[in-house]
């Protein structure tokens, strides 16, 4: 059996970095990339995706992790051409020649190429995204449905972790006694970083392409997702104080249905307790 060799390219971002740890946890060994010169060097090697497409990846890779991208939605919003050229044009260049050298692709995506008007939107549904992160990702979607078996679309919900900004900013403020102001009406259906991890690792291993969602059990607020975290580390929850988010558009709901995760891969979605205990 050929053996498995994976690349994670944008490896120092929240789900690249921890990909890499679970792959060489698990003795996998993979090659990855940075853009950041200082950090070249083993195992890691230079890709900066807005450079002229050129650049080879090592012989014998069989399965990629395309975690590259610009991921802040402020960034598409405010800077489109610059972000749609590294999210859709350069990646989709990528991804067509790893495809084409036989290697599995595993592309993530997001629950924002939908609306969120409902929960648990299912892999088949229409998507309707709202913003430009969503219309870039679902741009890129559509491409890659065509490559069918070889590229495997991942549609995660929000990632949390301790190295997520506002985590490690909640973090910081309720261990030194200080409040925090969490968003009442804005919700997330969280997933581990570890399982998201496992999740893109396991569906690399099976090399089912195709539609999978990756998303938390329910969705909860931001607001009560911090009280629980509050509590489930011994902080006073009354130094959670929610209020209101600023007007402008967000989803209402963002869990997925990921049945599909269940029945083919055997991962069922992690519940609220489970994932807050993963945070560290
Ligand atoms: N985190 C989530 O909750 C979540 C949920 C759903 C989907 N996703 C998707 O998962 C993927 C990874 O997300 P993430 O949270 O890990 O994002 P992230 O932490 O922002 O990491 C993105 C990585 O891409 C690198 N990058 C940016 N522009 C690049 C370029 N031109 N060439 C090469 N590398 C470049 C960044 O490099 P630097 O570190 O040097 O800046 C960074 O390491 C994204 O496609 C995102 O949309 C994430």
């Amino acid at each position: 059996m050929k053996k498995n060799v994976p690349l994670v390219i944008g490896a120092d971002g929240q789900l690249g970095s921890i990909l890499v740890s679970f792959l060489t946890a698990s003795g996998a060994e993979p090659w990855s990339t940075t853009r950041r010169e200082t950090l070249v060097g083993g195992k890691k090697i230079f890709l900066d995706l807005i450079a002229p497409a050129t650049w080879e990846w090592p012989a014998g890779v069989t399965s990629a992790f395309v975690c590259a991208a610009q991921a802040s939605l402020a960034s598409c919003e405010y800077n489109p051409e610059l972000s749609r050229e590294i999210n859709v044009v350069r990646t989709l260049g990528l991804i067509e020649r790893l495809l084409a050298d036989g290697i599995f692709v595993v592309f993530p995506s997001t629950n924002l190429v939908f609306s969120g008007n409902t929960p648990f939107a299912r892999e088949e549904a229409q998507t309707s995204p709202f913003n430009e992160y969503g219309r870039q990702k679902s741009c890129v979607e559509e491409e890659l449905r065509k490559f069918g078996k070889n590229a495997a679309i991942v549609r995660l919900t929000k990632i949390v972790s301790s190295s997520m900004p506002l985590v490690k900013n909640w973090l910081s403020d309720l261990g030194s006694s200080q409040p925090i102001h969490p968003f009442a009406d804005m919700s997330l259906a969280p997933v581990s970083a570890r399982f998201a991890a496992e999740a893109c690792c396991r569906i690399a291993e099976l090399r089912k392409g195709g539609i999978w969602h990756v998303s938390g059990s329910r969705d909860i607020t931001y607001a009560d997702f911090a009280s629980r975290l509050a509590e489930e580390k011994g902080w006073s929850k009354s130094l959670v104080q929610p209020v209101k988010a600023p007007d402008y558009d967000f989803p209402r709901f963002t869990s997925l249905d990921s049945v599909r995760l269940q029945q083919e891969a055997g991962l069922a979605s992690p519940d609220l307790l489970h994932v807050i205990r993963e945070i560290v």
